[in-house]
């Protein structure tokens, strides 16, 4: 038996029992005739304590044992004199009367503790023991608790969770591919799905009116800090359903989420036009949890001799309030921050209402003390605030903006981790023109449905249509996203045509779900949440990488595994693929 107990386990009820424990040797320490290990495993550390008068052979075993060494302990549960409170384990500690070393460990390359000496680096290489450590534990124990309160939830409303395929054909999610070359069809390749779009269409086809699952995605894209290559969702569609229906069911998922895992209370979750997102906040997933809303400044901005304002499409500011005592280091260092390439702006004008009621700003020279009185009027700035504006054109400015935003709302102290503001985000383009490419783009996906009394124009004025599609927002940060999909042949193959493809190439790329809308498609729509991110804001970050077991670093790479990496020759050859390597 290698153990009776783990090491969280044992309390002031379980003094006088002979135990048995194994695990990892976290410390230990020689104090006098004693030395004290502290034994850890998943659950806990335990302390166990050899004594050199009573066991000197035991004890001088003890002594040579390394950080990390695997090891199993028999021993007796006695009351510790000096109590731990910080240690579930700390009434109690384990006289040993036996100890077998498991298996003994190389000094590991970092400290395996709560706060590590390690670099990210270093402790992506070696994730196996980074997962040793608190912070890594307490996220995945997260993860599955989520996940498993999202099928409890999904399960008592006869959601059926079945699973798709990996080896697909493309699915367009506004990615790249992720390919697979296929040994038995020479010179033909899978796609790695971006999402089971497709699949939970047909299974609604099907007849699975009620379908969920949670699936790893494969995206090839560039990587931030909540994006990663291959990543979970927690994936749904339902049947006879319309926009509301799909709403109310994962807001109360949602809800239960919270309930269950972190026993915090959601209130009705608030719902934005997306037009409204971005005309107050210039982002399509605004953080609610502060205001600091868009105050749009043309009407009293320009025509005053300023001529950086006066040729702009827009002229946009927010207020920071009580931001007047901003030195003048500090509004060089934001002006600086909004020009860096990342941001993009040309500059910063900025105002700081005074205490007095006099105004001082970056371009008095064209403003008087009564235009400013104006503006901070209009803008709902008050004395000791500070205005900032932008200008330029609508869309950049307003990028350019939210991000200032967000930074104010941050340095302000208004984003707290611990205070919830999801948000549903309504009613987004069905389409957005890319100049890029000169054609329009699905903004959420090729199957997404066109709210009906737009249908009209999307031959005259395709940029107007509105989509029933929705994106679910939390603190900032977008969590899901879904629709409402076309379930009608021909409005799907007018879609496919909108978007630039030929018939034959939507009969060739989609051909299956053309046909499968020709045999009885109900009405249906769904939604996606992205399990990472939620699981990340529910353990208070907004990093999805350390709530991944295995995640890859920034260049898209596993560099434990050191994937990716070439391939033998032969098996190039054997798949068909020109051999390249010299
Ligand atoms: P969408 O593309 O919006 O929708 O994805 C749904 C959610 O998945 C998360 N997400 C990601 N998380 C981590 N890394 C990534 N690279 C990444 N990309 C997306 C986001 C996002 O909101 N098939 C549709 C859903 C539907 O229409 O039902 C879809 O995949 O949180």
């Amino acid at each position: 038996m290698h153990r009776s107990h783990t090491n969280g386990e044992l309390r002031l009820t379980d003094v006088g029992k002979e135990v048995i424990l194994s695990g990892w040797v976290q410390k230990s320490r020689d104090l006098g005739g004693m030395t004290f290990v502290d034994l850890r495993d998943r659950y806990g550390i335990t302390q166990v304590v050899f004594n050199m008068d009573t066991n000197a052979e035991l004890c001088t075993a003890a002594r040579k044992l390394g950080r990390e060494f695997v090891i199993k302990v028999n021993g007796n549960v006695i009351e510790r004199s000096s109590k731990n409170a910080k240690m579930n384990t700390g009434d109690i500690e384990i006289i040993a009367t036996s100890l077998e070393i498991l298996n003994a460990a190389k000094t590991p390359p970092f400290t395996i503790e709560d706060e590590s000496d390690g670099g990210d680096d270093l402790r992506m290489q070696w994730r196996f023991l980074d997962l040793r450590r608190n912070p890594l534990k307490n996220n995945l124990m997260l993860r599955h608790r989520i996940s498993i309160e999202a099928r409890k939830y999904l399960d008592s409303l006869s959601f059926l969770e079945i699973e798709t395929p990996y080896l697909i054909k493309s699915t367009p999610e506004g990615a790249r591919d992720f390919v697979v070359p296929s040994r038995m069809n020479p010179g033909q390749f899978y796609a790695l799905p971006q999402s089971p779009q497709t699949f939970k269409q047909l299974l609604m086809v099907s007849g699975y009116d009620r379908y969920y699952q949670i699936v790893r995605c494969f995206r090839d894209e560039d990587l931030r800090a909540d994006r990663q290559p291959e990543f979970t969702q927690i994936d749904c569609e339902m049947a006879f359903v319309e926009q509301e229906d799909i709403l109310n069911t994962f807001e109360g998922m949602i809800r239960h989420l919270f309930k269950t895992v972190k026993n915090v209370d959601i209130a009705e979750v608030p719902r934005m036009l997306y037009s409204d997102a971005m005309h107050h906040y210039g982002s399509d997933k605004p953080d609610i949890r502060f205001e600091m809303k868009f105050q749009y400044l043309n009407d009293l901005m320009q025509n005053k001799g300023f001529n950086v304002f006066d040729s702009a499409e827009a002229v946009i500011g927010i207020v920071a309030p009580g931001c007047a005592s901003y030195t003048r280091k500090q509004v060089d260092e934001l002006t600086e921050w909004v020009k860096r390439p990342q941001i993009g702006a040309k500059g910063l004008v900025y105002c700081m209402c005074n205490e007095d009621g006099t105004f001082k700003s970056s371009v008095d020279k064209f403003y008087s003390q009564e235009d400013w009185k104006a503006i901070a009027e209009k803008a709902g700035a008050k004395a000791g605030d500070l205005i900032l504006v932008l200008s330029g054109g609508l869309d950049s400015t307003r990028k350019q903006l939210n991000e200032l935003r967000l930074l104010m709302g941050t340095r302000l102290g208004l984003r707290n981790p611990d205070n919830w503001a999801p948000l549903w985000v309504l009613d987004f383009p069905l389409l957005e023109w890319s100049e890029e490419s000169g054609r329009w783009h699905a903004m959420h996906h090729p199957f997404t449905s066109p709210k009906p009394e737009h249908i009209a124009l999307l031959d005259t004025d395709p940029g107007a249509v509105n989509a029933n599609a929705y994106d679910f927002v939390l603190n900032g940060v977008e969590i899901g996203g879904g629709s409402i999909r076309i379930h009608d042949r021909d409005v799907q193959s007018r879609m496919f045509d909108l978007l630039g493809f030929s018939q034959e190439e939507a009969k060739a790329q989609f051909g299956f779900l053309l046909n499968a809308f020709e045999y009885g498609a109900p009405p249906h729509g769904g939604i996606a949440f992205g399990f990472d991110r939620l699981c990340s804001l529910f353990g208070g970050s907004e990093g999805i990488r350390d709530f991944i077991a295995f995640p890859k670093n920034n260049s898209g790479r596993d560099v434990m595994i050191d994937a990716p990496s070439a391939i033998a020759d032969a098996q190039l050859e054997e798949l068909s693929i020109s051999v390249t390597n010299d």
